[in-house]
Parts: C-alpha cells; sequence; structure tokens
C-alpha cells in the first residue's frame, strides 16, 4: 500500500488500488436496539466501516442501524463472514444470500470466511465466494483466523483482499504483517482494544497523557500507523465510539512507538477451542 505521509491522510487506506475508510465500527455482542443505535451513531460520527457476522446474529440490526443513518449506503465499507460450519458451496451461497437480506443490501464490500474449518476444502469455499464476487453480490473476498501458512494457501487460489485477526499492542502479529505486506492485504485488527484491557494500560495511559489523549486512543493510533493495518474497535457506548475515533488528529512519537514495542506481546483474548495453531 502507499505509505500515508499525514496524519489525516490514515483515514483511509489503499490496498490493492482499493481505498478503504481504515477505522472500522466492530458489532460482536451488540445486539437489538444497543447494536441498531450504536451503528446509526458511529456513522454519525464519521464511521465509514462496519463489521458484522452472521455468528453475531445481529445483521438486521446493523443493516437498520445503517438505513436509520443519514450516511448513503455507497459510502460504507461493510464486512460480513461465514461461519465455519456453513463453508460448503450451499452453505456459502445460502449465508451470503441471507447476509444480503437481512442487512439490506445488494451487495457487501467484504465477505470473509470466519474460522478455517478443516473438514471442508479451502479450494471449494474459495471457489463459491469467487463466484458471488463474479455475481456482484460480493466486491472483495478475505479470511479471518488464518495462521500464515494457511493465509499462503488462500493467497494462491482466490484473490483475497484481507485477513482479520487478534491485534493490539499486547499481540504480536510480526508474521501475519509479514504476507500481509508482501501480497497488499488488507490486515484487519480485531479486538484492538483487546475488549478493554488497553483501556486501562499504565504505559499506554502515559504515553497518551503527553499527547491529551488516552491509553486507547494511543493503542488505535499505534494499529493505524502500521501501513497495512486497519483496526475496528467495538462499543455500545456514545462517548466511548467518539472517543475511538478522536484519533487523527495526533501521532506517536518514535520514543512512544519504542515504549509499545517493548510491551509483552502475548496477551491472546481470543482462543476457542476450534482455533488454528498460531503463528
Ligand atoms: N473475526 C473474528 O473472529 C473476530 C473476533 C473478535 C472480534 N471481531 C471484530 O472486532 C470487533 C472489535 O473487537 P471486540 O468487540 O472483541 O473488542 P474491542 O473492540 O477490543 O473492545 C470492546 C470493549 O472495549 C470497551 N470499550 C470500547 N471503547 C472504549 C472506550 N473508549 N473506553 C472504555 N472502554 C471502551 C467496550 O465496552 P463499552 O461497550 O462499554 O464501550 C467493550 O467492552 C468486534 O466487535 C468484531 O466486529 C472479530
Amino acid at each position: 500500500m502507499t505509505i500515508p505521509k499525514t496524519t489525516s491522510e490514515l483515514f483511509t487506506k489503499t490496498f490493492q488500488s482499493v481505498k478503504v475508510p481504515a477505522l472500522g465500527f466492530g458489532t460482536f455482542q451488540l445486539k437489538g436496539d444497543i447494536c441498531r443505535q450504536a451503528v446509526t451513531e458511529a456513522l454519525e460520527i464519521g464511521y465509514r466501516h462496519v463489521d458484522t457476522a452472521r455468528m453475531y446474529q445481529n445483521e438486521t440490526e446493523v443493516g437498520r442501524g445503517i438505513l436509520e443513518s443519514s450516511v448513503d449506503r455507497s459510502d460504507i465499507f461493510i464486512t460480513s463472514k461465514i461461519g465455519r460450519e456453513h463453508l460448503d458451496a450451499e452453505g456459502v451461497l445460502r449465508e451470503a444470500q441471507n447476509s444480503l437480506a437481512e442487512l439490506q443490501t445488494d451487495y457487501l464490500d467484504l465477505l470473509l470466511i470466519h474460522w478455517p474449518n478443516p473438514a471442508f476444502p479451502l479450494s471449494t469455499t474459495l471457489e463459491t465466494m469467487r463466484k458471488l464476487k463474479e455475481k456482484g453480490m460480493v466486491r472483495h473476498l478475505g479470511v479471518s483466523n488464518f495462521p500464515s501458512a494457511l493465509l499462503k494457501e488462500a493467497v494462491e487460489l482466490a484473490p483475497i483482499f484481507c485477513n482479520q485477526v487478534e491485534y493490539h499492542p499486547l499481540l504480536g502479529q510480526e508474521a501475519l504483517l509479514a504476507v500481509a505486506g508482501e501480497h497488499d492485504l488488507m490486515f484487519t485488527a480485531y479486538s484492538p482494544l483487546a475488549q478493554g484491557e488497553v483501556v486501562k494500560h499504565p504505559v499506554l495511559e502515559a504515553i497518551g497523557a503527553n499527547h491529551g489523549k488516552s491509553g486507547n486512543q494511543v493503542g488505535l493510533r499505534w494499529l493505524l500507523e502500521q501501513p497495512q493495518v486497519v483496526a475496528i474497535p467495538r462499543s455500545s457506548k456514545p462517548e466511548h465510539i467518539r472517543q475511538n475515533f478522536e484519533v487523527f488528529d495526533f501521532a506517536l512519537s518514535e520514543d512512544d512507538k519504542e515504549k509499545i514495542a517493548k510491551l509483552p506481546k502475548e496477551f491472546r483474548q481470543i482462543n476457542p477451542g476450534f482455533a488454528p495453531k498460531w503463528d
């Protein structure tokens, strides 16, 4: 990707000639009216990228939240994900159709395999997803929770645009970042606040104090300052949704980045029994 030169350029990033709003809104565990209102609120604040999944069982509310906002569908980058039990050809088609119906949209900007599942041949899943792209139901294809060997396999099989994995100042992802750089993939950092741990981290708070910012703003800024990375923080609260968005008006110093680099990097929040062997 083109390395952004100024702070405001971080607002969107370009991968494979596709422009994407770099700070998205996550919706895991948001349900009902809270979800609908949070999505509307995020869009009114300025977010232009929304992340959901079949598994979150909230696409109806996410879709309503988008419709109730003042933002045009064409200005929003919407990602959804197919669950790991539905990766056969029929499942992929059915789940993608369900996503479109519930989100009340004609296309997804990005469709991901939510988790790898060795019970389904990757080539079949990706070939079916490619057909969805040809039909215009999906603009870009990607994967999530793919370790580097499997990601490299996927890149050989289909036009992969993105890998979405856990990433924040307390977890290292060097191997996956290298693959993303090599193939100009969007590297989406999920749980970018380590589900709240980043918010109260003393080192991040101390760095933030020098900039008039909070620890979570420092953590998000650190992610966005890395060329391949986009981040999708989630919040149910308007003041947090706004605070997480206010990361475009400052920059980290080399000294700040060195301090963050020195933090222990093994704090993984999302690790279900079916997770692959991580890098
Ligand atoms: N592909 C995958 O397998 C996968 C897995 C996990 C997540 N994701 C995606 O990534 C998104 C983000 O990850 P996440 O939801 O796991 O966690 P996260 O964004 O790292 O953290 C969310 C938590 O931080 C709190 N928070 C947010 N902003 C805050 C602020 N400014 N001050 C204080 N607390 C704040 C939220 O509470 P409040 O609601 O109280 O603000 C919530 O408890 C998800 O929503 C989902 O879209 C994908």
